[in-house]
């Protein structure tokens, strides 16, 4: 099917909180372990680009008592509940640091991240390349990489089919959503054209699940 775009920011107060009350346990735990498998334990720096509610950077960081993370959204109700998290847990408040910023206005030292991560972030974007570009940007050489996002089915019955095995008991708001990224999204093959057109080709690209892709390697430099 063609990809149908959906509204970049997650900035609706009603959209963000669904999201942030949504049970991605699994998920995000599972977006951990697949970083410490790939890479070994982290630490040093990470960036985590659309980091949402702040769940995944916060367990990194509480994983990590060596890792400082900075975690960027361009949605302020996306920040705020991270903040808000981020209050609960006053240890790591040094070592978590929250920017509101979109990706295209992002302004952070360039070439300076051990680690850049993003989950689900990719497939709101009208353009992937900006995406792309600021993993190139940041990752210091050496950095590792590991982004995760979904896969577009092949049709919308697909698309709908995947919501109803997996967010049956999810409330509608959350399962609109999951439809409309599904149909956002990009395929692994799309991505590899990406990553090449970005000069970013020593990373890798897998089919991780019947709805997902993961892109992962190490940069060895400008240009990957
Ligand atoms: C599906 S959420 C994923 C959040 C988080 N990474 C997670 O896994 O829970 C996508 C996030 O990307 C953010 N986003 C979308 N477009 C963006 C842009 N152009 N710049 C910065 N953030 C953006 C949205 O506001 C939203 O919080």
């Amino acid at each position: 099917m063609e990809r149908i775009p959906e509204p970049e920011l997650m900035d609706g107060a009603e959209q963000a909180l669904a999201y942030a009350q949504a049970d991605f346990e699994e998920p995000n735990s599972r977006f951990v372990e697949t970083f410490v498998e790939r890479f070994g334990e982290p630490e040093g720096t990470m960036l985590d680009l659309g980091c949402g509610p702040a769940d995944i950077p916060l367990r990194f960081a509480r994983r990590a008592p060596g890792l400082t993370v900075t975690a960027m959204d361009g949605a302020a109700e996306m920040i705020s509940l991270g903040a808000r998290a981020l209050s609960r847990e006053p240890e790591l408040a040094g070592r978590v640091q929250l920017v509101c910023s979109t990706l295209q206005r992002l302004e952070l030292p360039a070439a300076s991240y051990d680690a850049v991560v993003s989950n689900s972030l990719l497939h709101h974007l009208a353009e992937p390349g900006p995406f792309w570009q600021a993993v190139r940007r940041y990752a210091r050489p050496g950095a590792a990489v590991l982004v995760m996002d979904l896969s577009r089915p092949e049709s919308a019955v697909a698309a709908q089919s995947i919501v109803d095995t997996y967010a049956a008991e999810e409330p509608a708001i959350l399962r609109e959503d999951f439809y409309n990224s599904l149909c956002a999204a990009f395929t692994p093959e799309e991505v590899r054209a990406q990553l090449e057109a970005a000069g970013l080709g020593a990373l890798a690209v897998e089919a991780a699940s019947d709805r997902h892709w993961i892109v992962s390697g190490r940069l060895h430099g400008v240009g990957g």
